[in-house]
């Protein structure tokens, strides 16, 4: 029974075992990728190095017997440069797209593909969801928008953008049409109190976010309505009164407390909401010109500084975000500044470092090659845009939304907030820039199971799939084809996905660490 120390704290294990079972033993956490419990050994990724400082050498966790003496160390800076480089090997030879062109392009970043994906399926409720996590009132959105994501569609390199706004549009006024709207889910109250300065699009949006992370929220406007530039600066007929006395609605039956017609620094001193607040928002922008250049003077004759990127003033708990941030705030850039104010209000009433959105890990496939488009189209139908029978104004039916909704060619990785690979990239703060350079393996679909595509340009190599089939008896099974860099995943005598995976494909979808394989519907997407 080896006895051995694993950061700096004692560890007995049975022969045989491994150092990584060995720190499980203790509740230590090593990254994993090409490791799987109960399916045997197979050392590839080399994620799960440790050192032992006996011997001075960097050892794979998931394979090395645990020795009596070692000295092992899981977290020292030659352990993270090498997991670095682990990853940054993997990288460097993976032809994905983490996010599809259209989220990239969007300011609010909504999951477009998913969304489509749910109202392709008939799902326009999910599709809401989906939107809602990103952009607060989708119905306004879809109105005011110049669309960038269409612009950037994938699909205009075939023949013409998938009709982004207008499906958006559809499922938003889906939502309009049920009895009970859709409340999102809350967190349990925090007792914590955030005064919003501004009921326009950034202050309404920040109300959306911090409601559901349970904070209290209280909005000061003095108009009589809120709305701020939507309801006094764009003409009703692009964007009817209705549509945003329905999404306002929705705010005031999710709880959020309005103080019309009260100016701040006229009716009530900007220093008192101060003091009486947990937090404060100041977003007065147009529509509370006055509001806005009070603010602003006393902001100046403090001499409060804003960070740009997390939103948070100079000013202990004050923050500001649309037009008192950035005057020629946009509309829509005012309802991306409302989600990600509240992430840093959030941030700073938990106590923690108020950083706002979270920079996360994308992988780029870049400017397609020839013959790359076909791959992409493997998965949308081939037929020229929908247009609206009732005009773009009435937008889509179900059935021609269902339509349009099949011209998408599902340019995001599916596995885009479960795969390891991505997870691991942040957590080592691997950037793309680090390993990018030379020629990439050309971009490639396999959809040849009902359930599954295969996307061989995002495998990793580390053989669980393959494993798996094994463990399950599958009669074909998967198996490794070519040699070195040519390795790929395959199925003997090149038959079809669908028969190498007759009964494994949902284990073997769950046990894939990135985005190779995964389910080509939402009803098994892992998300
Ligand atoms: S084809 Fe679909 S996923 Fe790709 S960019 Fe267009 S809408 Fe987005
Ligand atoms: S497999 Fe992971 S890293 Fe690759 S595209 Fe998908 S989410 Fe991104
Ligand atoms: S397809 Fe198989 S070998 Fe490739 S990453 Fe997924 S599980 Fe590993
Ligand atoms: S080599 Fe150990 S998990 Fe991959």
């Amino acid at each position: 029974m080896p006895r051995f120390l694993i950061d700096n704290r004692e560890v007995q294990v049975r022969q045989g075992k491994t150092i990584l079972a060995a720190a499980r033993k203790l509740g230590i956490e090593i990254p994993t990728l090409c490791h799987m419990d109960g399916l045997g050994h197979f050392t590839s990724c080399m994620l799960c190095v440790v050192e032992d400082k006996v011997s001075n050498r960097l050892l794979p966790s998931c394979t090395a017997p645990a020795a009596g003496g070692m000295i092992i160390e899981t977290g020292s800076d030659p352990v993270k440069e090498a997991r670095r480089d682990a990853l940054g090997l993997l990288l460097k030879e993976h032809t994905g797209d983490c996010k599809a062109p259209c989220t990239l392009a969007c300011p609010m970043h909504i999951d477009i593909p998913l969304a489509i994906r749910q109202l392709k399926e008939g799902k326009a409720d999910a599709a809401l969801h989906t939107i809602k996590r990103s952009a607060a009132f989708p119905a306004i959105l879809s109105r005011i928008c110049s669309a960038p994501c269409e612009s950037a569609c994938r699909r205009g390199k075939y023949d013409s953008p998938v009709a982004i706004c207008l499906l958006m549009g559809f499922a938003a006024a889906a939502g309009f049409e049920n009895k009970s709207p859709y409340i999102p889910p809350f967190e349990s109250p925090t007792g914590k109190t955030v005064a919003v300065i501004g009921a326009g699009l950034a202050g309404l949006s920040a109300c959306y976010y911090l409601l559901q992370l349970g904070h209290s929220c209280r909005l000061y406007e003095q108009r009589e309505m809120p709305g701020g530039t939507l309801r006094y600066g764009v003409s009703e007929r692009s964007l009817p009164h209705s549509l945003i006395d329905h999404e306002i609605e929705i705010l005031t039956s999710m709880g959020v407390q309005f103080q019309m017609k009260r100016k701040v620094g006229r009716d009530i001193p900007l220093n008192e909401i101060i003091r009486s607040y947990d937090a404060v928002i100041i977003t007065a922008g147009e529509g509370a010109r006055e509001c806005a250049i009070n603010t602003s003077l006393e902001m100046s004759d403090q001499g409060i500084v804003v960070s740009h990127n997390s939103y948070q003033a100079s000013i202990d708990g004050v923050f500001a975000a649309g037009k008192a941030l950035q005057p020629r705030c946009t509309l829509v850039k005012a309802m991306a500044h409302g989600r990600a104010v509240a992430v840093s209000v959030h941030q700073y009433l938990r106590g923690e470092e108020v950083i706002g959105l979270r920079k996360r890990f994308h992988s780029h496939i870049g400017r397609l090659k020839d013959g790359e488009i076909p791959e992409f189209m493997k998965e949308a139908e081939d037929y020229p845009g929908t247009l609206p029978a009732a005009g773009d104004s009435h937008g889509f039916s179900k059935r021609e939304a269902e339509r349009e909704a099949g011209r998408c060619l599902h340019c995001d990785c599916r596995k885009k907030e479960s795969c390891r690979l991505k997870g691991y990239a942040e957590e080592y703060g691997v950037h793309e820039r680090f390993f990018r350079g030379g020629e990439r393996k050309r971009y490639e679909k396999i959809i040849q199971h009902s359930d599954v595509v295969y996307e061989p340009g995002k495998c990793i190599k580390c053989g669980i799939c393959v494993r798996v089939t094994e463990d399950e008896g599958e009669r074909l099974g998967l198996i490794f084809v070519g040699r070195g860099y040519d390795l790929r995943i395959g199925v003997p005598f090149q038959d079809l996905l669908s028969k190498a995976l007759e009964k494994s494909a949902g284990r073997c979808v769950r046990a894939c660490p990135t985005g190779a394989l995964s389910f080509n519907h939402t009803h098994g997407e892992v998300i």
